[in-house]
């Protein structure tokens, strides 16, 4: 039996110390310039003592011109490496690996943050009552393709560079490798567009610039939803095929998600009222990928007890990744490893829109981040509505910032 404690060792010849990851969270942390600052430094380095053998950084953006939320990170072709140095140096400093996640968001930017968006195809985002803060993005080029997959390699090399150990490409949660692989959100008829293979060709060519660009050293990841959980979306049986090509195109591990911004059943927002109350809510659609999966799999989505991730990596994935019961106590995995139950409770809700209980209870973890990045205990004194509230203020803030120092064209 595989237990946590026992190490991985991944195709790109790197060994993950144990099998406990903590999944990305967007940390909102940016300092002026859309850079690392001493806020991710002190919280990575608190994760980092926490014990997870793996950290994966919040989405780090590969455009400045799209950016999910203001407080993102940007990393380009010309931005300072330093900060990012001492990142990488945080995100080490116990003895594991941390890989930066890059990401581009595609049509799922703030109206307030761009004047356009782009996407595979004129589908604007329907998140009901809440639609009209996205604009209805634009199709995109060849050209603007071509240009994407360049900026995926060029973050990833540079990631490489300042000395992180990996990087994962976001696929998952309705981004804009996600897009494009959903026959919803797609609708080209191009070489982009179309069945499987032609939707996917966006991910696989990112994969390889990232592999050529980066080398052989740097361990490749990818999200991808184990399901969109939308009728007509990319399914169960699309993850499984994708998961093969990923595996011929030299990805060393997948971590398996699932929903998007128009179907919550993640980021602590669950589809229905039992999504969240079941534990590792996407291990029966894992179970059913794992056994054709030539790759190791991260399963991430409401793990936070021990026996649970424990059950995980019983059930044949190979990591058990957690996200928000990191953020309420990032000492979990050191416990666990040394055989202690402790275990992460959830806040609650009685906001009864799902998009903004959603976008609340992600607002208590972000709170949570903040607090653990100026030293101070995971502990917020607010509930989810009054943390969403306070988020609203220090986006516009963030706002202020990102738009001095890149205007939307
Ligand atoms: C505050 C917050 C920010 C998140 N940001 C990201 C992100 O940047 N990239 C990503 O792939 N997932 C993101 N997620 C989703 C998590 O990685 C994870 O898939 C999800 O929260 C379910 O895992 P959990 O139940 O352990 O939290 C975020 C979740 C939270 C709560």
């Amino acid at each position: 039996m595989t237990t946590l404690n026992e190490p991985l060792r991944l195709s790109n010849g790197s060994v993950l110390p144990n099998r406990i990851a903590k999944a990305a969270m967007e940390e909102l942390l940016a300092v002026p310039g859309q850079l690392p600052g001493d806020a991710l430094l002190t919280l990575y380095r608190r994760l980092a003592a926490g014990g997870a053998g793996l950290l994966i950084t919040g989405h780090v953006m590969i455009d400045r011109r799209a950016v999910a939320q203001p407080g993102d990170v940007v990393l380009e072709h010309d931005t300072p490496l330093e900060p990012f140095r001492r990142w990488a140096e945080a995100g080490q400093s116990a003895g594991g690996q941390i890989w930066m996640q890059i990401n581009h968001p595609g049509r799922v930017i703030p109206k307030d943050l761009t004047r356009t968006t782009w996407a595979p195809s004129e589908v604007p985002i329907d998140v009901g009552g809440l639609s009209g803060m996205y604009p209805t993005p634009r199709p995109m080029t060849t050209q603007d393709i071509e240009e994407t997959v360049e900026r995926f390699a060029v973050t990833a090399r540079r990631a490489r560079e300042a000395g992180f150990d990996g990087v994962e490409i976001h696929a998952a949660h309705g981004y804009l490798l996600s897009q494009f692989l959903s026959p919803l959100v797609n609708r080209r008829d191009d070489r982009w567009g179309g069945d499987l293979p032609n939707r996917a060709r966006l991910l696989l060519d990112v994969v390889s610039a990232v592999r050529e660009r980066a080398g052989r050293g740097l361990a490749v990841g990818v999200k991808l939803n184990s399901a969109d959980f939308q009728r007509g979306g990319f399914d169960t049986d699309d993850a499984r095929d994708v998961i093969k090509m990923l595996a011929d195109a030299g990805v060393d591990l997948v971590e398996l998600s699932g929903g998007s911004i128009e179907s919550l059943a993640t980021a602590g927002a669950p589809a229905d009222g039992r999504t969240l109350a079941r534990e590792a809510y996407f291990l029966t659609l894992a179970e059913q990928l794992l056994a054709a999966s030539p790759l190791p799999l991260l399963l991430t989505g409401g793990i936070r007890r021990r026996v649970v991730a424990q059950q995980v990596i019983d059930s044949g994935v190979a990591v058990a990744g957690m996200a928000t019961a990191l953020a309420i106590d990032p000492t979990l995995p050191r416990q666990w490893l040394a055989g202690h139950e402790a275990q992460a409770t959830l806040p609650r809700t009685r906001i009864r829109n799902k998009t903004l209980a959603a976008a609340a209870l992600q607002a208590v973890t972000s709170r949570r981040l903040a607090r653990l990045g100026r030293g101070k205990s995971s502990k917020t004194p607010y509930s989810p509505a009054a943390a969403l509230l306070l988020e609203r203020l220090v986006r516009a803030r963030r706002r202020r910032s990102y738009l001095k120092w890149h205007t939307p064209a």
